[in-house]
């Protein structure tokens, strides 16, 4: 097993971006076998997509990567790098786009709804963007790729340009990957409005918990979070509309790895004076060690750069012999 996975570096990491993505990672790389290998990135370069200032790209780099080691990717199990650092990234993309079709661009969703209405002014990027994540897929020979439901239709267009390779050129060069999309994803919403995502850019620095709260900011948001005024019902199913209990109760059943339904039983009749302190807590004592581990790897940069430095020599070695194979399937090198 070959597993491979990237995200945008984003700053203000909250709740969401770790129970939604990044604690996904960790349970994969600690369920792997000594066969297998995790290949872990930030992918910055599909991050030049929407323009930023490189002060701040430079910190979300340093913020994801920090984030991910304290929540528990390790380093020196895994291959952890960003794909700048990795130019073999940009050059096998560059292959691939004589393979991939307008057409299927034209088709791809993410574009579309990314672009809006003023699809003239979006940037080449945007629309390459699906074939800069099969090279980065397909360089490792990746076999499985745990993403989110909205990614499935790039690795479908991996899948779909990698044959088209292979038949065109007469090789047996790259293996197709495997989309692995968790069946319940942890969605977690707003703190002030239980129909809405948690969310970085939300102005209410109530309506999220961010990775870097204290104790007491945890407790306060929590304390703070909007219900309704009913106790809580005996299963999961009293909590069809009511999106904030739900919100609530979900993340207490994810952070304790069991289900709304056993959550529900535990505090059925009581109230949100009795169930918020218990969800603080929960929340503090998970938070707290991650939190701790995350200030200490941003207090070093040159450490968290070192770290990324070495993944990156790892990971280009591990894509030599794939983007030298296609170099040479296309007669462009001997
Ligand atoms: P973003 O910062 O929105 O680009 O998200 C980075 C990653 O975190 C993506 O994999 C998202 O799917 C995930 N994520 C962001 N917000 C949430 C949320 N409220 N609930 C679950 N996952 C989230
Ligand atoms: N496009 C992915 C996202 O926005 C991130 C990504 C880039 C990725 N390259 C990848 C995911 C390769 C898996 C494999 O979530």
């Amino acid at each position: 097993m070959r597993v491979l996975s990237g995200i945008q570096p984003t700053g203000n990491l909250h709740l969401g971006n770790y129970l939604g993505a990044i604690r996904n990672w960790v349970r994969m790389q600690d369920e792997m076998d000594a066969d297998s290998q995790c290949f872990f990135f930030l992918a910055d370069m599909h991050s030049i997509t929407v323009h930023e200032e490189p002060a701040a790209r430079i910190r979300h780099v340093r913020d994801m990567a920090a984030a991910l080691v304290a929540a528990g990717i390790d380093p020196n199990r895994s291959v952890l790098f960003n794909q700048a650092r990795v130019p073999a990234h940009a050059e096998l993309c560059w292959l691939l786009n004589g393979t991939a079709r307008i057409g299927w661009l034209n088709r791809m969703t993410q574009f579309k709804d990314k672009a809006g209405k003023n699809r003239e002014s979006a940037s080449v990027g945007l629309y390459v963007y699906p074939v800069l994540m099969a090279a980065d897929v397909l360089l490792y020979q990746a076999t499985h790729v745990p993403v989110g439901e909205d990614q499935k239709q790039h690795l479908e267009l991996t899948r779909d340009l990698a044959t088209k390779f292979n038949a065109d050129f007469g090789v047996e060069l790259f293996t197709l990957p495997d989309p692995i999309i968790p069946k319940e994803s942890a969605r977690i919403m707003s703190l002030r409005d239980g129909t809405a995502k948690m969310s970085k850019s939300d102005p209410s620095d109530m309506s999220r918990i961010n990775l870097t709260d204290d104790d007491d900011a945890i407790m306060q948001k929590v304390k703070k979070a909007k219900t309704d005024p009913e106790p809580l019902p005996e299963s999961a199913e009293g909590l069809a509309g009511r999106p904030e209990a739900n919100n609530l109760i979900g993340i207490y059943a994810t952070l304790a790895g069991t289900t709304a339904d056993a959550v529900c039983a535990e505090f059925a009749g009581k109230g949100f004076g009795a169930f918020k302190p218990a969800l603080g807590e929960l929340l503090v004592e998970t938070l707290r060690p991650i939190r701790m581990r995350f200030m200490d790897l941003r207090s070093d940069d040159t450490a968290l750069d070192a770290i990324l430095e070495k993944g990156a020599a790892k990971a280009s070695a591990a894509a030599e012999p794939t983007l030298r194979a296609a170099y040479r399937a296309m007669g462009l090198m001997r």
